[in-house]
This record gives structure tokens, sequence and C-alpha cells, in this order.
């Protein structure tokens, strides 16, 4: 066990970590549901569920990957043996391979995106025509399914280079780059225009617009953002070293991922306003509404491809992550070698990847629950996989590990300081569980 693997550097940690984080999840997911569940209200209750109950998660999982140094299901096995809790870890597997496949389409997506920016052929005279391109190409066979193919071999290979060549190397490049174009898009942005009426909608709440379904997808939306509830989060803690001040990490992803959530709502709702679009136009918002941006400012090409060559970056340092839970699984569960493990992982995660892209076409009348099999592996993943995986996380957390060797481990035997501990056990305990149990009770319509 000496011998795991661990980061290299306290940045390339953190960077690894927000890398994971900050994803499609940011910049495609979070502008979408935001614009659905009416913007302002949405805003506030997603930024309670981040500080309220997500960052717990994510510093339970600190604790349980470090303390256990173990992938997500080895270490509910090693802290809490011969026990029922590895489900736990069962369900953070499975979520991570059912992500794995329809974030493989959407980054396909990106890829597309860019290629067509770069050919100059992302033009169109009207919304309702880039609708329909966007229709047409989703709904195709060869298309989608070659750049899942693209994108899942680049994943493949910088898991296969390890955890402090591959992940960290390529996090640390790719993210500051992320924030430096977000930041340009922004201002782009904020000089359009009527941008007001965007980051009115935006930042605006109109609390009678919150609902329950308001809540559980801001919940979700939460916990999806900031890869928690799955053991991804466990999993990278694995690889920390003993010195690391895991309280403030924590704080430090959070805040990032946020912020770079932020940051998508201003470069979005703004644009979305000032050319008088609907923001509610769900998963196409990323895709049919700001290309007719990009098209009418100056240099417009090039302002596509740089955002979706960011919004590639980012579904890259995601996908890793979520990669990464399932190949550690394999690898440290049944001793297989890295190249297997994420062999295995790639192509089973590439045919769950084929079967939602092709729920855009040939398979759309195929519906579960009156959901195609892409919307109904999102919404079961992050509204229901990941709540539920948190609240669990959160009660093994809480009440079944000894708060002394909690302490212990989070304040790194008592050298560094977590003077808001018994705030955090509070939570853990009583608070996070019960709320999280209610707005999904709730949701499914039992309550
Ligand atoms: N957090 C990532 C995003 O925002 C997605 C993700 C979910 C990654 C779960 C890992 C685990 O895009």
């Amino acid at each position: 066990m000496n011998t795991r693997a661990t980061f290299g550097s306290k940045l390339g940690l953190i960077m690894a970590s927000v890398g994971s984080a900050v994803g499609l999840g940011n910049i495609w997911r979070f502008p979408c549901e935001a614009g659905e569940n009416g913007g302002g209200a949405f805003l506030v209750v997603y930024i309670f569920c981040v500080l309220g109950l997500g960052t717990v998660v994510m510093l339970a999982e600190f604790f349980i990957g470090r303390a256990s140094q173990n992938d997500s299901v080895g270490a509910f096995k090693t802290l809490a043996p011969n026990t029922m809790w590895k489900i736990v870890g069962y369900n953070g597997v499975l979520a991570a391979f059912l992500i794995f496949g329809f974030y493989s389409v959407v980054s396909g997506w990106t890829l597309e995106y860019m290629y067509q920016s770069i050919t100059g052929n992302l033009k169109a005279d009207s919304v309702e025509e880039f609708n329909e391109t966007f229709g047409l190409f989703t709904s195709g066979i060869f298309r989608p399914i070659m750049w899942i193919v693209i994108f899942t071999v680049i994943t493949h290979l910088v898991v296969l280079s390890g955890v402090k060549k591959g992940i960290e190397r390529a996090s640390k490049i790719m993210m500051p780059l992320l924030f430096v174009i977000l930041i340009i898009l922004c201002i782009r942005s904020l000089l359009l225009p009527n941008a007001g009426a965007g980051l009115k909608f935006f930042f605006y709440p109109d609390f009678s617009k919150i609902t329950s379904k308001v809540v559980l997808s801001a919940l979700g939306q939460a916990f999806f953002s900031m890869s928690v509830g799955m053991g991804c989060m466990i999993t990278y803690a694995s690889y920390f070293n003993k010195s690391i001040n895991m309280p403030k990490t924590a704080v430090s992803v959070v805040t990032l991922d946020t912020l770079v959530a932020i940051l998508a709502g201003i470069v979005i709702f703004p644009a979305v306003t000032s050319f008088g679009i609907s923001p509610a136009q769900g998963p196409k918002l990323v895709f049919v509404t700001l290309p007719n941006i990009f098209q009418q400012m100056p240099f417009g090409s090039l302002w596509a491809l740089i955002f979706f060559l960011l919004l590639a970056l980012a579904a890259l340092t995601s996908i890793i992550s979520i990669h990464e839970v399932v190949t550690a699984y394999l690898h440290d569960q049944y001793k297989m070698s890295r190249r297997k493990s994420a062999t295995i992982v790639s192509l089973c995660g590439f045919a769950v990847g084929v079967v939602c892209s092709l729920s855009f076409g040939i398979l759309s009348d195929f519906k579960i629950l009156g959901f195609t099999i892409f919307d109904f592996l999102d919404f079961v993943t992050a509204n229901l996989m990941l709540p539920l995986g948190g609240m669990f996380i959160c009660i093994f957390t809480g009440w079944y590990i000894d708060k002394k060797i909690l302490k212990a481990e989070l304040t790194n035997n008592g050298t560094v300081k977590f003077g808001l501990f018994s705030v955090f056990v509070f939570l853990l305990k009583y608070i996070a569980p019960v709320i999280i149990a209610m707005v999904c009770v709730n949701q499914l319509g039992i309550f």
C-alpha cells in the first residue's frame, strides 16, 4: 500500500480535483438547468446546496479516500470490513460508468463544433437553422459515434499514462487555460447590447419559481458539478499525500467550481437576451444558441472555436476522473494491470456512449419511464444516484466512523487547524442526510 501513486504537488492535486469538478457540468449542464428552472431562483438554491451539502459530502469523501488509500469500493471494505457499506461504493462505480456513457456523447459534440468552426461551416441564417443542423447531426449515426471514438481514445491515453504523468500534467496545463478563455468570453458577452436583461434573469431571484423540481434539479446539479456522491473524490483523495490540508483543499475546489459555473452563466445569459432568445432551450442551449450568437459577433468563428475548445478541455479533465473511478476499482479489486482495467472501461464506456448517442436518432422512440436513454441516464445518475450516494456517504462518515479518527485524519493528526470541525460533523450527521432524503422522496411523489 505504501507504493500507491500520489499526486506530485499541491498545485497539481488541486488542479486535478478542480479539473474533475469543472466540466460540461458547469458550462453545458449548469446554464441549461438554470435556464429551465427560473434563473436567479435556481442560482440561490444551487448555492445553498453547494455550501450546505456538497462541500460536506466532498470533505467526507476526501476523508474516506485518504484514510483508506483505496478505490471507492475498497475504501468501504477497508473502513467497514464485512458490512454492507461497500454497496455505496458499487453505486458509485455504476454511476461513473453510466455518466461516462452520456458524457462522452456531449464531449463528442464539442469536437464536432470545434471542427465546424475551424472549417468555417458553423453558419446559418437563423436560430431555427442552427436547431435543424444540431438535430441532423445528433440524430445521425456515423459522425457522432466517430467523435465518441476519438474522445474515448484521448481519455484512454491520458488515464493510461497514470496519475502523476497523465491526470496531473494534463490538468495543470488545461485548467489555467480554461480560466483565461472563460474570462475573455465573459468580457465579450458583457459588452453586448441588452446584456443587463440576461444578468437580471441569472442573478435576480424570483422566489415564487422555487418548486420541488427546482430544488431537486439544483441538488442534483450541485452534486454532479462537484463530482461528489459517486466516489470520484474518494478515488482522487486516495492519491493525496498525508500532509495535504483537506478542508482547505475542499474549499478551494468548491470555490473554483462555483466560480466557473457563475462565469459560464455570465457568458451565456447576457448573450441569450442580447439576441432575444429563450434561455429555456434544454441541452441544446449551448449548441444551438451560442453559434448563432458567435456568428453575429466580429471574428465569430474564432470565438466559437475558442469556446468549444474550452468546453472540450473541461470535458476531458472531468471524463478522465469518471474513467479513473472504474479503472481504479478494477485495478485495486481485481489486481488487473492499469492497462487492462483502463481498456475494459474504455470499451464498455464506449458501448454505453453509442447507445446514448443513438437515442437521439434511431433509438429515439425507445423510452424508459418516458425518458430517452440519454435523458434517463442523465436524470437517474445526477438526480438520484449521486444525491443518494452522497446521503449514505454522510451517514457513513457521520454515524459509523469514530469521530476521533475523523478528526485526526482531517487535521493531519492535529497539525493543521480545522476550526469548523463540530459544524462539519453536525451538518454531516443531521442536516445533509435529512435534507437530501426529503428532496428525493418529495420529488418521487411519495411525500
Ligand atoms: N463534475 C463534472 C462536471 O461538472 C462531471 C463529473 C461528475 C465528474 C461526476 C466526475 C464525477 O462536468
